[in-house]
């Protein structure tokens, strides 16, 4: 008997249902011996407080095209993982305890950045455990690619092509705030494919003066409207120098709710033009997963699945110049794939007229 444990952590995002159901069909269409799935719910939570349920056949069915998890999924920090709980247990211990409990062979997680962690501690107390690289912000180290990623820029791309329609007949700036707190990759892309004439990005402060530039710049040439994308987590030239703790005490302190609106404040009072703020907020990571994630998402749980068969464990599922890879745990834990200022997607964007507001 084969015995699979499987969950999805931290926030969801789309495919995730595809490609567990990839992992599934692979191990149980191959598997020479009987194959028992558990599904873990709410994340790690589900793991360290024994919620779980055995997964059938008609769990996977008609799931290729739904958004969401069909185990639910939550945060469990990893900076609280070695804390005890409420009551005084042991997270790890206890997650520990749940898989020798069901007898697994092996977990397969499905999660991002902080997840990672998480899993590589897990197979590091002896755990097999394989995991699949999922998150909208395209943030995780060791692959070119996340599932959920490419769905998110479809959805923030239209809500974009959706605003250029009232900016032009209004003549208005108008701001989208896209998801990304700490990595631009998702309101990059959403920006270049939804024609943002500005682009301010975590990895790029911007200089609120080069910004009210390009938009006068634009009025000069007849231009009606601006299109400006701002990343959740984009940061001035000001705060970047501040240190992390004066930067957090600013941002608790400010009037804001976030960084668009002090940036459409900014603008406004520097040109007296009227400036709107959208926010497609959690929209960018509902609804169903486009084509290219459910492919994807499906060739990463088949490869995952193979793993599995194969007893390799240890490793995340990842996708590298073009290949599908596996990564040691170790390798992509703890680390962020960031936008370098000075790569050719940036340098191509600026050949292209847009401004990261900081030249
Ligand atoms: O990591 C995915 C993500 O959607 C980020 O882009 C965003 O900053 C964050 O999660 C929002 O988290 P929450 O759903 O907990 O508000």
């Amino acid at each position: 008997m084969l015995r699979i444990g499987m969950l999805t952590s931290g926030g969801d995002c789309q495919a995730l249902n595809a490609a567990m159901r990839g992992v599934y069909k692979t191990v149980t269409n191959n598997s020479k011996e009987p194959v028992e799935f558990y599904g873990f719910e709410d994340g790690y939570k589900g793991m360290i407080y024994s919620h779980f349920h055995l997964l059938k056949d008609e769990d996977f069915t008609n799931i290729l095209t739904i958004g969401g998890t069909i185990l639910g999924t939550s945060r469990v920090p990893f900076k609280t993982i070695r804390e005890p709980d409420a009551k005084g247990l042991d997270k790890v211990e206890a997650m520990k305890q749940t898989y020798r409990k069901l007898q697994l062979d092996c977990l397969v997680m499905l999660g991002g950045n902080g997840s990672h962690k998480t899993a590589n501690l897990l197979s590091e107390e002896g755990l097999n455990v394989i995991t699949l690289p999922k998150t909208i912000d395209n943030d995780l180290w060791g692959t070119d690619m996340t599932f959920g990623f490419q769905t998110a820029v479809d959805v923030a791309t239209r809500c974009m092509d959706e605003i250029h329609t009232t900016a032009s007949s209004h003549g208005r700036v108008f701001i989208i705030e896209v998801m990304g707190h700490k990595v631009g990759w998702l309101p990059l892309n959403a920006g270049i494919a939804g024609g943002a004439d500005i682009i301010l990005l975590p990895e790029i402060p911007y200089d609120i003066d080069k910004v009210v530039e390009t938009i006068e710049k634009r009025d000069r040439a007849g231009k009606r409207f601006s299109i400006i994308a701002v990343a959740e987590g984009a940061i001035s030239k000001e705060d970047a120098a501040l240190s992390k703790k004066e930067y957090k005490k600013k941002l608790a302190k400010s009037e804001y709710p976030s960084v668009s609106y002090e940036v459409a404040d900014q603008i406004f009072k520097k040109t007296g033009k009227e400036v709107r703020v959208t926010v497609p907020g959690h929209t960018q990571r509902g609804g169903a997963p486009c084509p290219y994630d459910r492919v994807f998402a499906s060739r990463l749980g088949a490869e995952a699945g193979k793993l599995i068969l194969d007893r390799e464990f240890g490793f995340m599922v990842g996708y590298k110049n073009r290949e599908m890879v596996k990564v040691p745990l170790a390798e992509v834990a703890g680390k962020l794939k960031t936008i370098d200022p000075e790569a050719r997607i940036i340098k191509e964007s600026k050949l292209l007229g847009i401004s990261f507001g900081d030249e």
